[in-house]
């Protein structure tokens, strides 16, 4: 439902060609609610913009990497990426990788989409792209100025609070991510990468980053199984962090039955680094099933890696969220009042959709 409608408004966005006609959502920004894909002309590329129903003060913006053969429609609904934007109050970008030769830059709402699953199809991420020089990618380095651009973009457009960037990206949309945590903490606070991994070489370290990765220990496609604590590790020692352990030594916690994470705490200016590992999980993200339903059922105790990076990226937020401070104490003085307490029919987007299962007798 909340996907038919972020397409409807896409497609209605890219029928008026501009969303200037719509009324001011918040200050600084042009588009409503919902999910708009912005074209940047000047440098033929473009992106997907999700916007809150409402704001949190002095924004965050999170940026969303999709994989290698998939968009950013995939991402979104593979991550429940507009809902955590939502339930912050944040600023989301998720921009269009490339294809090979690099064609598709203003291709719009379908630029990364198979020629057979266009539209609605395309944006519930029903269906991907071969993996062919026709499919969407990161090229790291080549891929740099874009970033710049859009981040840019964020300064002139909105009023998000340029500290308080932060990255994620599934595959290799993690492996880009892990390229910008060694070359664009000039730009972006906090780096998430999800099931791909990038040796942490050349690094520019003169910018304080934290950085929070996952990948399953049965990954069958981006292998960072091998290779991403390592990265971890050089992260940590480049940033001068030190974990909880003897002499600085990073602490592991079990966060589950199948999800394991070792922390560096203590890094420069509050960051922090920390790795996490899912026992038997492919190349899925933690907690998550694809949307179009080639992901095998796994334990409900895999960790919600989408939730647990909003969770991670909060902590330098500085309380930028919706709905902190609260309850306040005149709104539990209200609470208290009376018996049972009094409902509340705020926010209705939010609130839990709960649905009791039906009750059956025995007979
Ligand atoms: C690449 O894959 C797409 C489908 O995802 C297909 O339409 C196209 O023909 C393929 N191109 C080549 C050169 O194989
Ligand atoms: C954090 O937010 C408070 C307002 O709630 C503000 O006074 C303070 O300057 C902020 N700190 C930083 C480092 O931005």
């Amino acid at each position: 439902m909340a996907l038919e409608l972020m397409a409807l408004i896409a497609r209605i966005v890219a029928m008026a060609g501009t969303a200037a006609a719509l009324q001011h959502r918040s200050p600084c920004l042009r588009y409503p609610p919902g999910v708009h894909v912005v074209p940047l002309p000047e440098i033929q590329r473009q992106f997907l913009l999700s916007v809150p129903v409402e704001f949190a003060r002095e924004v965050p913006l999170v940026l969303g990497f999709h994989g290698f053969s998939d968009s950013p429609w995939y991402f979104n609904a593979f991550s429940d990426f507009s809902k955590h934007i939502n339930r912050y109050g944040w600023l989301g970008i998720l921009p269009f990788g490339l294809d090979e030769h690099g064609t598709n830059g203003l291709g719009g709402v379908n630029a990364c989409c198979p020629d057979d699953c266009l539209d609605d199809c395309c944006t519930k991420g029903l269906h991907l792209r071969q993996k062919n020089e026709t499919a969407c990618r990161w090229s790291n380095a080549k891929d740099m100025s874009f970033i710049e651009e859009i981040v840019k973009w964020a300064g002139e457009n909105t009023c998000i609070d340029q500290s308080k960037v932060f990255a994620t990206g599934f595959s290799n949309g993690g492996v880009f991510t892990n390229y910008l945590a060694c070359h664009a903490g000039h730009l972006i606070r906090a780096f998430a990468p999800i099931s791909g991994d990038n040796p942490a070489l050349d690094c520019d370290v003169s910018h304080p980053i934290s950085y929070v990765s996952i990948c399953g220990t049965a990954d069958d496609e981006a292998m960072c199984q091998y290779s991403f604590e390592d990265t971890a590790e050089s992260l940590s020692k480049l940033h001068n962090c030190a974990g909880a352990g003897p002499a600085g030594a990073p602490v592991t916690f079990q966060r589950s039955a199948t999800t394991s994470c070792k922390v560096w705490d203590a890094c420069p200016q509050q960051n922090f680094v920390e790795v996490c590992r899912t026992e038997g999980l492919s190349h899925d993200i933690s907690g998550h099933l694809r949307p179009d339903s080639t992901s095998y059922l796994r334990p409900g105790s895999d960790l919600d890696f989408a939730e647990y990076a909003f969770q991670k990226f909060s902590l330098l937020a500085n309380g930028s969220m919706l709905f902190w401070g609260e309850p306040t104490d005149e709104q539990l003085r209200y609470k208290e009042s009376q018996w049972p307490p009094p409902p509340h029919q705020d926010h209705i987007y939010l609130r839990n959709s709960y649905q009791a299962p039906s009750a059956s007798t025995l007979s």
